[in-house]
Protein backbone atom coordinates (compact mmCIF):
# COMPACT_ATOMS: atom_id res chain seq x y z
CA UNK A 1 0.00 0.00 0.00
CA UNK A 2 1.45 3.52 -1.34
CA UNK A 3 0.73 5.99 1.88
CA UNK A 4 0.31 9.50 0.27
CA UNK A 5 1.59 11.72 2.57
CA UNK A 6 -1.14 14.81 3.19
CA UNK A 7 -1.22 18.21 4.72
CA UNK A 8 -3.58 16.16 6.89
CA UNK A 9 -2.50 14.17 9.74
CA UNK A 10 -3.10 10.43 8.66
CA UNK A 11 -2.87 8.33 12.17
CA UNK A 12 -0.77 5.38 11.93
CA UNK A 13 -4.12 3.31 12.54
CA UNK A 14 -5.56 4.03 9.07
CA UNK A 15 -2.64 2.02 7.24
CA UNK A 16 -2.87 -0.92 9.85
CA UNK A 17 -4.17 -3.83 7.94
CA UNK A 18 -7.09 -4.99 9.40
CA UNK A 19 -7.33 -8.66 7.92
CA UNK A 20 -11.15 -9.92 7.29
CA UNK A 21 -11.32 -13.06 6.44
CA UNK A 22 -13.64 -14.24 2.99
CA UNK A 23 -15.79 -16.14 6.21
CA UNK A 24 -16.80 -13.24 7.81
CA UNK A 25 -20.12 -12.89 7.58
CA UNK A 26 -20.72 -9.75 10.12
CA UNK A 27 -19.31 -6.32 9.63
CA UNK A 28 -19.25 -3.40 11.45
CA UNK A 29 -18.04 -0.21 9.94
CA UNK A 30 -17.70 3.65 11.35
CA UNK A 31 -20.95 5.31 9.50
CA UNK A 32 -20.27 6.24 6.20
CA UNK A 33 -20.73 9.31 4.07
CA UNK A 34 -21.84 9.49 0.86
CA UNK A 35 -19.89 12.44 -0.83
CA UNK A 36 -21.62 12.74 -4.26
CA UNK A 37 -25.62 12.72 -4.21
CA UNK A 38 -28.14 13.91 -5.76
CA UNK A 39 -31.41 14.60 -3.38
CA UNK A 40 -33.65 16.92 -6.51
CA UNK A 41 -36.27 19.03 -4.70
CA UNK A 42 -40.02 18.58 -3.95
CA UNK A 43 -41.89 15.30 -4.13
CA UNK A 44 -38.60 13.62 -5.71
CA UNK A 45 -36.82 14.60 -2.11
CA UNK A 46 -40.08 13.34 -0.19
CA UNK A 47 -39.48 9.97 -2.19
CA UNK A 48 -35.53 9.61 -2.15
CA UNK A 49 -34.32 11.43 1.20
CA UNK A 50 -34.68 8.52 3.16
CA UNK A 51 -32.77 6.10 1.51
CA UNK A 52 -29.81 8.02 1.90
CA UNK A 53 -30.50 9.53 5.39
CA UNK A 54 -30.73 5.23 6.38
CA UNK A 55 -27.51 4.51 5.90
CA UNK A 56 -25.14 7.82 5.45
CA UNK A 57 -24.84 10.11 8.34
CA UNK A 58 -23.83 13.07 6.59
CA UNK A 59 -23.77 13.55 2.63
CA UNK A 60 -22.56 15.83 -0.09
CA UNK A 61 -25.80 17.63 -1.64
CA UNK A 62 -25.88 18.66 -6.05
CA UNK A 63 -26.70 21.72 -6.16
CA UNK A 64 -27.91 21.14 -9.77
CA UNK A 65 -31.27 22.08 -9.23
CA UNK A 66 -33.67 24.37 -11.71
CA UNK A 67 -32.46 26.58 -10.69
CA UNK A 68 -28.88 25.84 -9.58
CA UNK A 69 -27.95 26.52 -5.80
CA UNK A 70 -25.89 29.63 -6.71
CA UNK A 71 -25.91 31.75 -3.37
CA UNK A 72 -26.03 31.06 0.39
CA UNK A 73 -29.61 32.08 0.92
CA UNK A 74 -30.64 29.28 -1.73
CA UNK A 75 -28.40 26.86 -0.10
CA UNK A 76 -29.61 27.08 3.54
CA UNK A 77 -33.36 27.06 2.13
CA UNK A 78 -32.92 23.96 0.35
CA UNK A 79 -30.88 22.18 3.38
CA UNK A 80 -34.06 23.01 5.41
CA UNK A 81 -35.93 21.42 2.87
CA UNK A 82 -34.11 18.39 2.91
CA UNK A 83 -34.38 17.91 6.45
CA UNK A 84 -37.85 18.74 6.12
CA UNK A 85 -38.00 15.87 3.75
CA UNK A 86 -37.33 13.36 6.24
CA UNK A 87 -38.32 11.58 9.04
CA UNK A 88 -37.10 12.85 12.87
CA UNK A 89 -35.90 9.12 13.46
CA UNK A 90 -32.81 10.42 10.75
CA UNK A 91 -29.68 11.71 12.27
CA UNK A 92 -28.52 13.25 8.83
CA UNK A 93 -26.69 16.43 7.96
CA UNK A 94 -26.72 17.70 4.43
CA UNK A 95 -23.31 19.29 3.62
CA UNK A 96 -24.38 21.81 0.87
CA UNK A 97 -22.48 22.81 -2.31
CA UNK A 98 -22.78 26.24 -4.26
CA UNK A 99 -22.93 25.76 -7.93
CA UNK A 100 -20.03 27.62 -9.51
CA UNK A 101 -20.72 30.16 -12.05
CA UNK A 102 -18.61 32.92 -14.46
CA UNK A 103 -20.59 35.25 -12.34
CA UNK A 104 -20.52 34.31 -8.77
CA UNK A 105 -19.24 37.14 -6.51
CA UNK A 106 -16.42 36.10 -4.26
CA UNK A 107 -17.87 37.14 -0.98
CA UNK A 108 -20.86 34.79 -1.52
CA UNK A 109 -18.61 31.62 -1.84
CA UNK A 110 -16.22 33.38 0.84
CA UNK A 111 -19.31 33.56 2.85
CA UNK A 112 -21.38 31.01 2.36
CA UNK A 113 -17.63 28.82 3.60
CA UNK A 114 -16.95 30.45 6.22
CA UNK A 115 -20.48 30.58 7.72
CA UNK A 116 -20.63 26.50 7.61
CA UNK A 117 -23.30 27.07 5.07
CA UNK A 118 -20.90 25.27 1.91
CA UNK A 119 -18.87 22.78 2.32
CA UNK A 120 -17.48 23.30 -1.25
CA UNK A 121 -18.03 24.17 -4.53
CA UNK A 122 -18.72 22.48 -7.70
CA UNK A 123 -17.92 22.84 -11.26
CA UNK A 124 -19.99 21.51 -14.06
CA UNK A 125 -18.55 22.62 -17.46
CA UNK A 126 -21.96 24.14 -19.39
CA UNK A 127 -24.01 21.41 -20.89
CA UNK A 128 -22.01 18.26 -19.72
CA UNK A 129 -24.90 16.91 -17.64
CA UNK A 130 -28.10 17.25 -16.06
CA UNK A 131 -28.71 20.58 -15.46
CA UNK A 132 -25.44 22.18 -16.27
CA UNK A 133 -26.49 25.00 -18.49
CA UNK A 134 -25.31 27.56 -16.24
CA UNK A 135 -21.95 25.87 -15.68
CA UNK A 136 -18.68 27.06 -16.79
CA UNK A 137 -17.62 28.01 -20.18
CA UNK A 138 -14.35 29.56 -19.63
CA UNK A 139 -12.52 27.84 -17.00
CA UNK A 140 -9.91 31.38 -16.77
CA UNK A 141 -13.18 32.96 -15.58
CA UNK A 142 -13.24 31.67 -12.49
CA UNK A 143 -9.80 31.90 -11.92
CA UNK A 144 -10.08 34.66 -9.22
CA UNK A 145 -12.55 32.12 -7.03
CA UNK A 146 -10.15 29.17 -7.52
CA UNK A 147 -7.73 31.35 -5.81
CA UNK A 148 -9.83 32.29 -3.18
CA UNK A 149 -10.88 28.85 -2.20
CA UNK A 150 -7.38 27.61 -2.35
CA UNK A 151 -6.62 29.97 0.58
CA UNK A 152 -9.44 29.34 2.12
CA UNK A 153 -9.09 25.59 2.14
CA UNK A 154 -12.57 25.05 0.39
CA UNK A 155 -12.84 22.13 -1.36
CA UNK A 156 -13.44 21.98 -5.21
CA UNK A 157 -15.41 19.20 -6.89
CA UNK A 158 -15.42 18.70 -10.45
CA UNK A 159 -17.49 17.05 -12.86
CA UNK A 160 -14.33 16.07 -15.14
CA UNK A 161 -15.65 15.93 -18.47
CA UNK A 162 -15.14 18.08 -21.42
CA UNK A 163 -18.75 19.02 -23.30
CA UNK A 164 -16.97 19.46 -26.10
CA UNK A 165 -19.23 17.30 -28.97
CA UNK A 166 -15.93 17.02 -31.08
CA UNK A 167 -14.31 14.71 -28.63
CA UNK A 168 -15.87 11.30 -28.44
CA UNK A 169 -18.16 10.66 -25.35
CA UNK A 170 -15.77 7.94 -24.15
CA UNK A 171 -13.00 9.83 -23.80
CA UNK A 172 -14.42 13.31 -22.33
CA UNK A 173 -12.95 12.67 -18.72
CA UNK A 174 -9.58 11.54 -20.04
CA UNK A 175 -9.56 14.93 -22.33
CA UNK A 176 -10.77 16.76 -19.12
CA UNK A 177 -7.89 15.77 -17.63
CA UNK A 178 -5.03 16.43 -20.08
CA UNK A 179 -6.73 19.77 -21.51
CA UNK A 180 -7.71 21.24 -18.02
CA UNK A 181 -6.77 19.94 -14.69
CA UNK A 182 -3.30 19.32 -15.51
CA UNK A 183 -3.55 23.20 -16.07
CA UNK A 184 -5.69 23.74 -13.28
CA UNK A 185 -3.22 21.77 -10.89
CA UNK A 186 -0.77 23.65 -12.22
CA UNK A 187 -2.05 27.05 -11.25
CA UNK A 188 -3.58 26.33 -7.71
CA UNK A 189 -1.61 23.54 -6.36
CA UNK A 190 -2.36 23.78 -2.89
CA UNK A 191 -6.32 23.58 -3.69
CA UNK A 192 -8.20 21.05 -2.34
CA UNK A 193 -10.29 18.68 -5.65
CA UNK A 194 -12.13 16.07 -5.57
CA UNK A 195 -12.61 14.64 -8.92
CA UNK A 196 -15.76 12.97 -9.17
CA UNK A 197 -17.13 9.42 -10.36
CA UNK A 198 -14.15 8.83 -12.06
CA UNK A 199 -14.56 6.36 -14.79
CA UNK A 200 -11.58 5.80 -16.58
CA UNK A 201 -8.16 4.46 -15.64
CA UNK A 202 -6.64 7.44 -16.78
CA UNK A 203 -8.52 8.94 -13.99
CA UNK A 204 -7.53 6.40 -11.65
CA UNK A 205 -3.06 6.44 -12.99
CA UNK A 206 -3.52 10.53 -12.63
CA UNK A 207 -5.28 10.48 -8.91
CA UNK A 208 -2.73 8.04 -8.08
CA UNK A 209 0.22 9.47 -9.18
CA UNK A 210 -0.91 13.14 -7.54
CA UNK A 211 -0.14 14.15 -4.60
CA UNK A 212 -2.27 14.62 -0.95
CA UNK A 213 -5.04 17.53 -2.78
CA UNK A 214 -6.46 15.57 -5.44
CA UNK A 215 -8.62 12.79 -4.85
CA UNK A 216 -11.56 10.82 -6.12
CA UNK A 217 -14.97 9.54 -6.00
CA UNK A 218 -16.21 6.26 -7.29
CA UNK A 219 -19.58 5.15 -7.67
CA UNK A 220 -21.14 1.67 -6.91
CA UNK A 221 -22.80 1.60 -10.76
CA UNK A 222 -19.24 2.49 -12.67
CA UNK A 223 -17.87 -0.76 -10.18
CA UNK A 224 -20.70 -3.06 -11.18
CA UNK A 225 -20.74 -2.21 -14.81
CA UNK A 226 -18.92 -1.73 -18.29
CA UNK A 227 -20.26 0.07 -21.05
CA UNK A 228 -22.19 -3.18 -22.59
CA UNK A 229 -24.76 -2.76 -20.08
CA UNK A 230 -26.18 0.17 -21.71
CA UNK A 231 -27.08 -2.39 -25.08
CA UNK A 232 -27.39 -5.49 -23.62
CA UNK A 233 -30.78 -7.25 -25.80
CA UNK A 234 -31.95 -3.28 -26.41
CA UNK A 235 -31.04 0.24 -25.41
CA UNK A 236 -31.00 0.31 -21.27
CA UNK A 237 -31.62 3.43 -19.81
CA UNK A 238 -30.98 2.84 -16.30
CA UNK A 239 -27.55 2.01 -17.10
CA UNK A 240 -26.83 5.57 -18.93
CA UNK A 241 -25.42 8.45 -16.71
CA UNK A 242 -22.51 10.59 -17.01
CA UNK A 243 -19.88 10.10 -17.50
CA UNK A 244 -20.77 7.13 -19.34
CA UNK A 245 -19.43 3.52 -18.32
CA UNK A 246 -16.37 3.00 -20.16
CA UNK A 247 -14.50 -0.36 -21.43
CA UNK A 248 -14.00 -3.69 -19.08
CA UNK A 249 -10.53 -2.57 -18.21
CA UNK A 250 -11.55 1.01 -16.90
CA UNK A 251 -13.90 -0.68 -14.52
CA UNK A 252 -11.28 -3.37 -13.57
CA UNK A 253 -8.69 -0.37 -12.69
CA UNK A 254 -11.52 1.51 -10.78
CA UNK A 255 -12.39 -1.79 -9.11
CA UNK A 256 -8.03 -2.17 -7.76
CA UNK A 257 -8.45 1.67 -6.80
CA UNK A 258 -11.46 1.63 -4.49
CA UNK A 259 -10.41 -1.51 -2.96
CA UNK A 260 -6.57 -0.31 -2.68
CA UNK A 261 -6.62 1.05 0.94
CA UNK A 262 -5.43 4.22 -0.94
CA UNK A 263 -6.94 7.98 0.57
CA UNK A 264 -7.37 9.34 -2.23
CA UNK A 265 -10.51 7.54 -3.44
CA UNK A 266 -13.90 7.31 -1.29
CA UNK A 267 -16.98 6.58 -1.86
CA UNK A 268 -20.01 8.70 -3.73
CA UNK A 269 -22.86 7.15 -5.12
CA UNK A 270 -23.98 10.06 -7.61
CA UNK A 271 -27.23 8.53 -7.41
CA UNK A 272 -29.39 10.39 -9.89
CA UNK A 273 -33.19 9.56 -9.53
CA UNK A 274 -35.07 10.16 -12.91
CA UNK A 275 -38.67 10.20 -13.40
CA UNK A 276 -39.36 7.20 -15.76
CA UNK A 277 -40.48 9.53 -18.25
CA UNK A 278 -37.03 11.04 -18.03
CA UNK A 279 -35.50 8.21 -18.72
CA UNK A 280 -37.86 6.33 -20.72
CA UNK A 281 -37.48 9.02 -24.00
CA UNK A 282 -35.91 9.88 -27.71
CA UNK A 283 -34.16 12.17 -25.32
CA UNK A 284 -33.24 10.15 -21.93
CA UNK A 285 -31.93 11.86 -19.06
CA UNK A 286 -28.56 10.76 -17.69
CA UNK A 287 -28.59 9.27 -14.17
CA UNK A 288 -28.71 5.75 -11.89
CA UNK A 289 -30.72 5.97 -8.91
CA UNK A 290 -28.69 3.41 -6.47
CA UNK A 291 -29.14 4.99 -2.73
CA UNK A 292 -31.27 2.02 -1.75
CA UNK A 293 -28.59 -0.72 -1.91
CA UNK A 294 -25.37 1.74 -2.13
CA UNK A 295 -23.21 0.21 0.46
CA UNK A 296 -24.30 -3.19 -0.14
CA UNK A 297 -23.60 -2.71 -3.65
CA UNK A 298 -20.23 -1.74 -2.53
CA UNK A 299 -19.81 -4.81 -0.27
CA UNK A 300 -20.47 -6.78 -2.51
CA UNK A 301 -17.89 -5.41 -5.11
CA UNK A 302 -15.30 -5.27 -1.91
CA UNK A 303 -16.14 -8.85 -0.86
CA UNK A 304 -15.20 -10.28 -4.47
CA UNK A 305 -12.28 -8.51 -4.36
CA UNK A 306 -11.04 -10.09 -1.12
CA UNK A 307 -10.83 -6.95 0.51
CA UNK A 308 -13.39 -6.24 3.10
CA UNK A 309 -11.02 -4.79 5.35
CA UNK A 310 -10.03 -1.89 2.94
CA UNK A 311 -13.86 -1.12 2.51
CA UNK A 312 -14.56 0.99 6.11
CA UNK A 313 -11.49 3.58 5.20
CA UNK A 314 -13.00 3.78 1.50
CA UNK A 315 -16.74 4.19 3.02
CA UNK A 316 -16.23 5.86 6.13
CA UNK A 317 -12.43 7.28 6.78
CA UNK A 318 -11.07 8.95 3.73
CA UNK A 319 -14.07 11.01 3.09
CA UNK A 320 -14.19 12.68 6.49
CA UNK A 321 -9.95 13.09 6.56
CA UNK A 322 -9.83 14.52 3.13
CA UNK A 323 -12.71 16.94 3.54
CA UNK A 324 -10.86 17.86 7.66
CA UNK A 325 -14.21 16.45 9.06
CA UNK A 326 -14.62 13.99 11.82
CA UNK A 327 -15.32 10.77 11.73
CA UNK A 328 -19.04 9.31 12.59
CA UNK A 329 -18.89 8.20 16.12
CA UNK A 330 -21.75 5.58 14.93
CA UNK A 331 -21.74 2.11 13.65
CA UNK A 332 -23.45 0.76 11.43
CA UNK A 333 -23.29 -2.94 10.41
CA UNK A 334 -23.99 -5.71 7.54
CA UNK A 335 -24.18 -8.97 7.40
CA UNK A 336 -23.40 -11.63 4.71
CA UNK A 337 -27.03 -12.73 3.55
CA UNK A 338 -28.52 -12.54 -0.41
CA UNK A 339 -30.37 -9.66 -0.89
CA UNK A 340 -32.93 -9.46 -3.64
CA UNK A 341 -33.11 -5.87 -4.84
CA UNK A 342 -36.61 -4.72 -5.86
CA UNK A 343 -37.46 -4.31 -9.58
CA UNK A 344 -38.84 -0.88 -8.65
CA UNK A 345 -39.37 1.33 -5.59
CA UNK A 346 -42.10 3.91 -4.87
CA UNK A 347 -41.21 7.14 -5.97
CA UNK A 348 -43.03 10.93 -6.08
CA UNK A 349 -46.74 11.00 -6.76
CA UNK A 350 -47.08 7.11 -7.60
CA UNK A 351 -44.51 6.91 -10.07
CA UNK A 352 -42.01 4.08 -9.76
CA UNK A 353 -38.11 4.53 -9.66
CA UNK A 354 -36.17 1.53 -11.07
CA UNK A 355 -33.13 1.09 -8.34
CA UNK A 356 -29.80 -0.06 -9.88
CA UNK A 357 -29.28 -3.77 -9.35
CA UNK A 358 -33.13 -3.79 -10.11
CA UNK A 359 -34.51 -7.54 -9.67
CA UNK A 360 -30.59 -8.72 -8.83
CA UNK A 361 -29.15 -10.59 -6.01
CA UNK A 362 -26.19 -8.54 -3.90
CA UNK A 363 -24.11 -10.86 -1.16
CA UNK A 364 -24.72 -8.29 1.52
CA UNK A 365 -27.31 -6.66 3.55
CA UNK A 366 -27.52 -4.37 6.15
CA UNK A 367 -28.36 -6.28 9.52
CA UNK A 368 -31.80 -5.82 11.38
CA UNK A 369 -30.25 -4.40 14.12
CA UNK A 370 -29.80 -0.70 12.24
CA UNK A 371 -33.37 -0.36 11.18
CA UNK A 372 -34.18 0.53 14.98
C1 LIG B 1 -26.55 13.50 -12.67
C2 LIG B 1 -27.97 14.06 -12.53
O1 LIG B 1 -28.90 13.48 -13.09
O2 LIG B 1 -28.13 15.08 -11.85
N1 LIG B 1 -26.53 12.50 -13.70
C3 LIG B 1 -25.63 11.52 -13.87
O3 LIG B 1 -25.71 10.82 -14.86
N2 LIG B 1 -24.67 11.29 -12.99
C4 LIG B 1 -25.59 14.62 -12.92
C5 LIG B 1 -24.15 14.22 -12.85
O4 LIG B 1 -23.62 13.97 -11.77
O5 LIG B 1 -23.50 14.15 -13.91
ZN1 LIG C 1 -23.69 13.55 -9.86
Amino acid sequence: MRCLKSSYCWPQSYFTVVVVSSSVDRLSLCQPDDWHVHLRDDDMLVAVAPATAKVFARAIIMPNLQPPITTVSAAIAYRDRILSALPSKYKFEPLMTAYLTEGMPLQELEIGYRDGVFTAAKLYPSNVTTNSDSGVRDLHAIAPLLNRMQCLGMPLLIHGEVSDTEVDIFDREAVFIDRHLVPMLRCFPELHIVLEHITTKQAVDFVMASGPYLAATITPHHLHINRNAMFQGGFRSDFYCLPVAKREHHRLALRHAATSGLPSFFLGTDSAPHPRSGKESSCGCAGIYNAPHALESYATVFDEEGALDCLEGFASIYGPRFYGLPLNKTTITLERKPLVVPCSIPGPNKIQLVPFHAGQKLSWRLADNNDA
